[in-house]
């Protein structure tokens, strides 16, 4: 066989890919589909080992998941982060009555479904010849080629023209591993790569455009007052983009009545700020629209933010 940086790459797979992965072990769309998801912003351990396989468990099926409610599915994500994508996931189960469509152009139309993501799961599950374009093939693509500009249509050009239309899934499977083991941010270790006879960027991978650099995040600082009365609790059902359908404590910026009693002071850091929060419990009578009134057992059945969990915890 011919030495291609496919063939190469093929070799590699074989030999150092992550191959008991359990959604790689699968051709159930839905399996697949929930760990492209729950992969996006979390790391392949903590999706191991601790998300995975309860939420499977509670929504064996995407027909489960679309008669399940909005309540229970948040409850399952609770401490994953990044809500959204546990709403769109929801919403999808809904909009496809149950059923994933079997390509990824219908996957597209799918609430939370980019292009990448639709690609991950046509070519996992049903072999579909198209490539991925995460983070990290991102950075293989612009050592490969020694792109210098950040460029997204140019990048797609690029994937498709490295890509093996034979061997969809172990190409895009491998490209991961590759991003994730060897091609690695600030130490590639180009000596173990596949592609090291045919990179561009080789001898100078530090070359090329990274990820734009995070912004220092800006601290928000609030005052949350925990309303009581007798053993119950006033949380309300966020409407708000942000958290949206978890339940959460009163916030506010204002000082607080002098009769509240300061329980303690919680930090939490979001993707987009941190929350610094003084932490006051209240017997003071409240104007309660909005809020409903729950025991602590009661509480633990909800679907809570971080910070909320916390301030749960000084109770
Ligand atoms: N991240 C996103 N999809 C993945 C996959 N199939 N295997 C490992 N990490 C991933």
């Amino acid at each position: 066989m011919k030495h291609t940086p496919q063939s190469s790459l093929l070799r590699w797979y074989e030999k150092n890919g992550r191959h008991d992965l359990p959604w790689r072990l699968t051709d159930d769309p839905y399996k697949i589909y929930l760990s492209e998801i729950m992969l996006q912003q979390t790391q392949v351990k903590t999706v191991l080992e601790r998300f995975y396989f309860p939420f499977l468990e509670a929504f064996p099926t995407m027909e489960d998941l679309a008669r399940a409610s909005l309540d229970d599915v948040l409850k399952k994500w609770e401490g994953l982060g990044y809500y959204t994508r546990a709403r769109n996931l929801h919403h999808a189960a809904r909009q496809c009555n149950g059923a994933l469509p079997t390509n990824a152009y219908d996957l597209i139309q799918l609430s939370g479904i980019g292009r990448s993501t639709a690609h991950a799961i046509a070519s996992f599950a049903y072999r579909e010849p198209l490539p991925i374009m995460d983070a990290n093939v991102k950075r293989i693509l612009h050592r490969y080629y020694a792109l210098q500009t950040r460029d997204e249509k140019k990048l797609w050009e690029y994937a498709y023209t490295l890509f093996d239309p034979e061997h969809p899934f172990e190409f895009n499977q491998a490209m991961m591993d590759v991003g994730s083991s060897v091609c690695l941010n600030k130490k590639p270790l180009c000596e173990s790569c596949p592609f090291e006879l045919w990179c561009e960027g080789k001898n100078t991978p530090h070359s090329y455009p990274e990820p734009k650099i995070k912004k220092i995040k800006p601290i928000r600082t609030r005052n949350i007052i925990v309303y009581q009365r007798e053993d119950r609790y006033a949380l309300m059902q966020r409407q708000t983009r942000f958290l949206s359908g978890l339940w959460g404590f009163f916030e506010c910026e204002a000082l607080p009545h002098t009769l509240s009693t300061p329980l303690g002071h919680i930090t939490q850091s979001y993707s987009h700020f941190t929350l610094e929060a003084d932490v006051y419990l209240s017997l003071k009578e409240m104007n309660d629209e909005g809020f409903e009134w729950f025991s602590l057992e009661e509480i633990a059945q909800l679907s809570l933010s971080r910070a909320d969990h916390k301030v749960v915890s000084l109770l």
